[in-house]
């Protein structure tokens, strides 16, 4: 018997090759909050509304517009998810990570994932973009339940679950830009509510430097399945842990200050793809 949840990747892989047949993605890219503008830079692009697509959930986050974009950026052929979803918007994990499995199912070589974060490291300013060399998971995992064979295996390694080689390839294609970059770890947990002054304290001690809502569903997705995946947060707040009486976070902040990091990750982006292979 075929697994139903194959069958939803399928559906939804075909409706895509049957608009572009001669669909061939070498990067796969997930555009998170504020960073949605790079799927403007796509050259002859193909727009497909989630809406459209079999089995695709809808975006409803801020700043999420919800469309997949197929075309080229860098020279390569890339798609693009105009937007992801995200647990907190109540979707099952099954629907949070399809998106990824479609993307592997249309044959993309590499997975490219961006997201906004709040900032625990105290080094970390608003506007500065981080490399994330790791993360610390705490959303439910997406390959709970019977594991798909064709898929990858069942007890996934996650020893490099970003790879090395495209660390190296980022840092070299910022410092050729003079863009400078931080490096650090991902901790994702469920939100919708930020954190408290003592959720960010403990990030912070056992070893995020980062923190945000997504990312890390996606990233277990495309390494179960092998995918070499390279990622960059945009800090959008720093995490106060004070209890100033003046400070809140707030969503429209994070968006705004994702949105004016956008000029150099286009630049550092596409550089990194046009150099891929
Ligand atoms: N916490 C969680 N998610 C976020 C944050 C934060 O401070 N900033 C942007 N996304």
């Amino acid at each position: 018997m075929t697994d139903i949840r194959l069958e939803r990747i399928n559906q939804a892989a075909e409706y895509v090759k049957n608009i572009i047949p001669d669909i061939k993605p070498l990067v796969g890219i997930v555009l998170g909050s504020g960073l949605g503008k790079l799927g403007e830079l796509i050259e002859d692009r193909v727009v497909i509304p989630y809406s459209s697509i079999p089995n695709f959930a809808i975006s409803t986050a801020v700043g999420h517009k919800g469309n997949l974009i197929y075309g080229k950026l860098g020279g390569k052929n890339v798609i693009a998810m105009q937007g992801r979803f995200h647990y907190y918007e109540g979707y099952p994990m099954e629907q949070v990570v399809l998106p990824i499995r479609v993307m592997s199912k249309l044959g993309i070589k590499y997975l490219f994932v961006s997201n906004a974060a709040g900032g625990v490291n105290f080094d970390f300013k608003v506007g500065d973009l981080m490399i994330i060399t790791d993360h610390i998971n705490t959303l439910p995992n997406p390959l709970i339940g019977k594991n798909m064979e064709e898929l990858g295996p069942r007890f996934p390694d996650m020893t490099r679950p970003y790879d090395k080689k495209l660390i190296q390839m980022l840092e070299k294609v910022a410092a050729s830009k003079g863009i400078s970059m931080k490096k650090g770890v991902y901790y994702a947990g469920t939100g919708p509510t930020y954190e408290t002054p003592a959720e960010y304290r403990y990030f912070r001690l056992i070893g995020a430097d980062a923190v945000g809502m997504s990312t890390t569903p996606e990233v277990i997705a495309a390494r179960h399945m092998d995918i070499p995946v390279m990622g960059i947060s945009v800090i959008t707040n720093e995490a106060h842990d004070d209890y100033a009486e003046d400070y809140a976070n707030d969503g429209d902040d994070v968006v705004a200050a994702a949105n004016s990091a956008a000029e150099k990750m286009n630049i550092l982006v596409t550089t990194l793809i046009s150099e891929l292979e």
